[in-house]
């Protein structure tokens, strides 16, 4: 619909976590005359940087070094890492966790006031820096809140959901059309004119029935690139992480995570007969990368008809003889050291437990692996700039090339932020002049927000953890058939047709990568192919066709 109210700002910042908050204060701070706009769909902190609880990785001990990071991520990634983007993410994370740290952050440290760094799936190095035990993003979270809250000239608009690129005649950035829920004058669809945009809005969890993420999680950002013809890479490498809290067969949307530093502080996995069944599978045993260790569950899950596995967590703080006769064999005083672990190391996983029902210092949690995170996303060059002019893309909606096909444990957040500062030293210097919205031949038509369940349900199936061409054959035939129509226009509307839009993208990506690499499984190629090693990329055509 034609926009009922405009506005203009020199930059738009769509997404307020780590990577949106970094690049909005970063760009305030190297050009203070540039007019900003963050727009955010919820409020400030409600995208998935709050939820992160392991931490933030970084070659920060002195033990470490970039280079080993850099060893641990290019594995993790299987073979699809871009190097340079690695070694940018690896040699600029220590120098960024500080500037967070200056910012205000508050991270946990040792009574000798050491940073307190831990480990987790694919990390051969203590590398991990934490907050709150096991609230990093939270914690993160606020320190940005208060940064940008300390520099007023950055506008804020929350409740704005970013439906599409105004386009000039050249392709590139004109500006864009939000729809905003109840802020005062700026009520309804309204369009910024504005000389850059820069994407930091997130992953599409809710492309599936079972997610860590949260609800906002709709794939907006990349669903909106793709409508600006804007090129998304490697979609297929959707990272299912291993421990999310089993809530029973008819549990949907965002799951509780059970941190992979639950095991790194040395809980280990068991199947219903409580076999150890990582033992012997990868050197790290239990911390395994992500994708080896969701697949270890999985096949055991198949193999034992049991919807779920169990984490033992009943041995943490204890030393290590005493932790070899973890749980219910532990006497009074053992568990009275575990509860006070389990209290100060991971006192909101402890709290969440519990409220379903698990006690983790005495009893098993159930869990099995559930969607986590976008490895892919809408494609940038090492400054977050896409193929759109004008437009750049960083966090989770980007794909900077340092993920491959598994993203390393803990490195999401550190992209964020160190692809954000690098979009806030190139974006003042060349933005582009202000340009008239061409006309738009997109395109038009929304899918119900009723059709939503249907497509979760059919991604989940037919594109989840374990993928084969039939069922991949079967989903696209499916989404093809829920084509945009005319439903009301309402946030929900929006949101759905960016599901169906990266769905379809997503379920493509996986039927044409026909071998099995990081986190995109084929049953029906189930070796890894390096005559396949290549990218993955999607676009739309004229006609709005993945
Ligand atoms: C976790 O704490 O296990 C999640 C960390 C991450 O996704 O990198």
């Amino acid at each position: 619909p034609a926009p009922g109210w405009t506005t203009r700002a020199d930059v738009v910042v769509v997404g307020s976590g780590i990577a949106g908050l970094t690049a909005a204060l970063r760009v305030h701070a190297a050009d203070p005359s540039l007019r900003l706009l963050v727009v955010t769909k919820d409020v400030l902190a409600a995208g998935s940087t709050q939820w992160a609880q392991g931490g933030i990785a970084a070659a920060l001990g002195p033990e470490d070094t970039p280079e080993q990071h850099e060893r641990d991520t290019l594995v993790a990634g299987a073979g699809a890492c871009d190097s340079e983007a690695v070694r940018v993410l690896v040699t600029e994370g220590p120098a960024a966790v500080h500037e967070l740290i200056a910012l205000g952050t508050r991270f946990d440290h040792h009574p000798d006031g050491e940073l307190s760094l831990t480990r987790e799936g694919g990390h051969h190095r203590d590398r991990i820096a934490h907050a709150g035990g096991d609230a990093t993003g939270a914690e993160i979270q606020r320190a940005l809140i208060a940064a940008v809250e300390r520099a007023p000239e950055i506008e804020v608009v929350q409740h704005a959901l970013a439906v599409d690129l105004l386009l000039a005649a050249d392709g590139g950035v004109a500006g864009l059309t939000l729809h905003v829920l109840g802020e005062g004058q700026r009520d309804g669809v309204g369009a910024v004119h504005c000389r850059a945009v820069v994407l930091a809005s997130g992953g599409l969890g809710q492309v599936f029935s079972q997610s860590t993420n949260p609800s906002v999680s709709t794939g907006d950002g990349m669903a909106l690139a793709l409508r600006a013809g804007a090129r998304v890479r490697d979609l297929e490498f959707v990272q299912f992480h291993p421990t999310v809290m089993w809530l029973g067969p008819d549990s949907q949307g965002q799951q509780p995570l059970i941190s992979e530093a639950v095991r790194g502080e040395g809980a280990f996995l068991v199947d219903a007969e409580g076999r150890r069944f990582m033992q012997g599978q990868h050197e790290l045993a239990d911390l395994a990368p992500r994708d080896v260790v969701a697949k270890a569950i999985t096949r055991r899950m198949i193999e034992t008809g049991q919807p779920h596995v169990w984490l033992d967590a009943r041995h943490l703080g204890l030393p290590a003889s005493a932790a070899s006769h973890p749980g219910d064999r532990a006497g009074g005083e053992e568990r009275a050291a575990v509860s006070r672990f389990w209290a100060r190391r991971f006192p909101t996983i402890l709290r969440v437990c519990r409220e379903h029902g698990v006690d983790p210092v005495t009893q098993l949690i159930p869990v099995a692996p559930a969607q986590h995170y976008a490895s892919g996303g809408v494609a940038t060059d090492l400054w977050g700039r896409t193929t759109v002019p004008g437009l750049y893309a960083t966090g989770e909606v980007a794909c900077s090339g340092v993920h491959g096909a598994n993203r390393l444990a803990s490195n999401s957040l550190l992209e964020g932020l160190v692809f954000s500062r690098r979009i806030a030293d190139v974006l003042p210097a060349e933005l582009r002049g202000w340009a008239e919205p061409a006309e738009d031949d997109r395109r038009e038509g929304l899918v119900s927000g009723e059709r939503r369940r249907v497509m979760q349900d059919l991604m989940t199936h037919r594109v989840g953890v374990l993928r084969h061409a039939d069922g991949l054959s079967d989903a696209l035939d499916v989404l093809g058939t829920l084509d945009p129509g005319d439903a009301v226009v309402d946030p929900a509307a929006w949101e759905t047709t960016n599901l169906l839009t990266i769905s379809t993208a997503l379920a493509a990506a996986a039927a044409l990568r026909t071998e099995t690499r990081g986190s995109h499984w084929r049953e029906d190629h189930p070796e890894r192919d390096d005559t396949r090693a290549g990218h993955v990329d999607s676009w739309l055509d004229a006609d709005g066709t993945v």
